[in-house]
């Protein structure tokens, strides 16, 4: 068991003309759970095989525990990693490939066999032991290739997108397994992914890269509460954080109608940088319908604004939920804007209905630079 932390770790690969990973800084506790998320190019695979020892760092250093593994080669680092393609060999029964990197370090038979047979019980694989690769589908592969890396009790598990092969169903099955095996074996493991369903589901904590470059590392709750800047707000949360530019006023900044509170030190900083307006985020779920009557609607308190109208151009009805694809007139400017809604109360396309940001649920970030204003 062990942590691992990234200091100040950068790789520029020969010929490259900027890090592919630039100045890495996490630390990752003792049996916990991290997962790599950004959009492809970002240096996930790369930071990842930079702990593997798989490629060089150039700058900084990484550490496992009190060692410091930066210069290491791969085999003394105390690691075992899952690739996407699982690269089981396909002569060898599903025993010997969970097997083989145990056989090559020269461990006894009757102990190799009893950690197979142990892993397989783990991993629900025991009836499939003498059967070839090519004889499993593709959620067992995915289990074998798991079997390899446990049997060898590292102190870290590396994944690289270890589900990506997986059909969607079969997806979401195994990444519960692999989180709930990760809790019960309670070792360190590092995971990258592209997809941030997946990260958020499956991390304790989550780091988004973007360009090499960290962005934030939090929980999944705080990442998706408190994005740290725009591009994590964009990036996290399916449909996507509405994202509007608006003029600042006094107080505040408006929302169509409705004035949305923010501290006047965060708007001073952004007129200082010579800005004119930020950029206000609300989430689908964050809007609430006003004046309508259905069930959702909030009735109108005296005084208060009718709110935001938005014409409804597409409808995605998913069951308990829905969500509209609309657009609206903000500042004089025609915004597409999504709004989810009960699946039991979904609009008509083409109607339109009026909406207000939730007060609390509202995010401000500075134009310019894109970091976060509000609290
Ligand atoms: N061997 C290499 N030589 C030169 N450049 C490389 C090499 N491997 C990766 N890169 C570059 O480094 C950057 C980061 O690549 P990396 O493979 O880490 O991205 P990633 O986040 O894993 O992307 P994906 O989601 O597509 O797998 C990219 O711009 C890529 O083109
Ligand atoms: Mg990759």
């Amino acid at each position: 068991m062990a942590t691992v932390t990234y200091d100040k770790a950068t790789r520029v690969y020969p010929g490259g003309d900027k890090p592919a990973v630039d100045k890495l800084d996490i630390e990752i506790a003792d049996g916990e759970f991290l997962v790599l998320v950004g959009p492809s190019g970002c240096g996930k695979s790369t930071s990842l095989r930079m702990l593997a020892g798989l490629e060089d760092v150039n700058e900084g250093s990484i550490r496992i525990g009190d060692r410091d593994v930066t210069h290491l080669p791969p085999k003394d680092r105390d690691i075992a990693m899952v690739f996407q393609n699982y690269a089981l060999y396909p002569h060898m029964t599903v025993a010997d490939n969970m097997g083989f990197a145990l056989k090559i370090a020269g461990v006894p038979k009757a102990e190799i066999r009893k950690k197979v047979e142990d892993a397989a019980k783990i991993l629900d694989l025991t009836e499939f032991l003498s059967r070839k690769p090519k004889a499993l589908s593709g959620g067992q592969r995915q289990r074998v290739a798991m079997g390899r890396a446990i049997v060898r009790e590292p102190q870290v598990f590396l994944m690289d997108e270890p589900l990506s092969n997986l059909d969607a169903k079969l997806r979401v099955q195994t990444r519960t397994q692999i989180a709930g095996l990760q809790r019960r074996l309670g070792i360190t493991t590092v995971y990258v992914t592209h997809d941030q369903v997946e990260a958020m589901t499956m991390g304790d904590r989550v780091a988004v890269l973007k360009d090499g470059l960290l962005q934030q590392v939090d929980s999944p709750r705080n990442m998706y509460d408190r994005p740290a800047n725009l591009f994590v707000a964009g990036f996290i949360g399916s449909p996507a954080m509405n994202l509007v530019e608006v003029p600042i006023t006094d107080g505040g900044v408006k929302f169509g109608n409705s004035v949305v509170p923010v501290e006047r030190d965060a708007l001073k900083a952004a007129a200082d940088k010579g800005d004119s307006t930020v950029t206000v985020g609300v989430r689908p779920e964050h809007f609430d319908l006003v004046n309508g009557d259905g069930d959702e609607s909030k009735k109108l308190a005296k005084g208060e604004s009718a709110g935001v109208a938005v014409t409804v151009n597409v409808v995605e009805e998913l069951g308990a939920d829905g969500y509209i694809y609309g657009t609206a007139d903000l500042g004089g400017e025609t915004r597409d804007l999504v709004v989810r809604v009960s699946g039991r109360n979904v609009p008509e396309k083409g109607s339109t209905v009026h909406i207000v940001p939730r007060g609390g649920e509202t995010h401000v970030f500075s134009t310019s630079s894109g970091e976060r204003l509000s609290d």
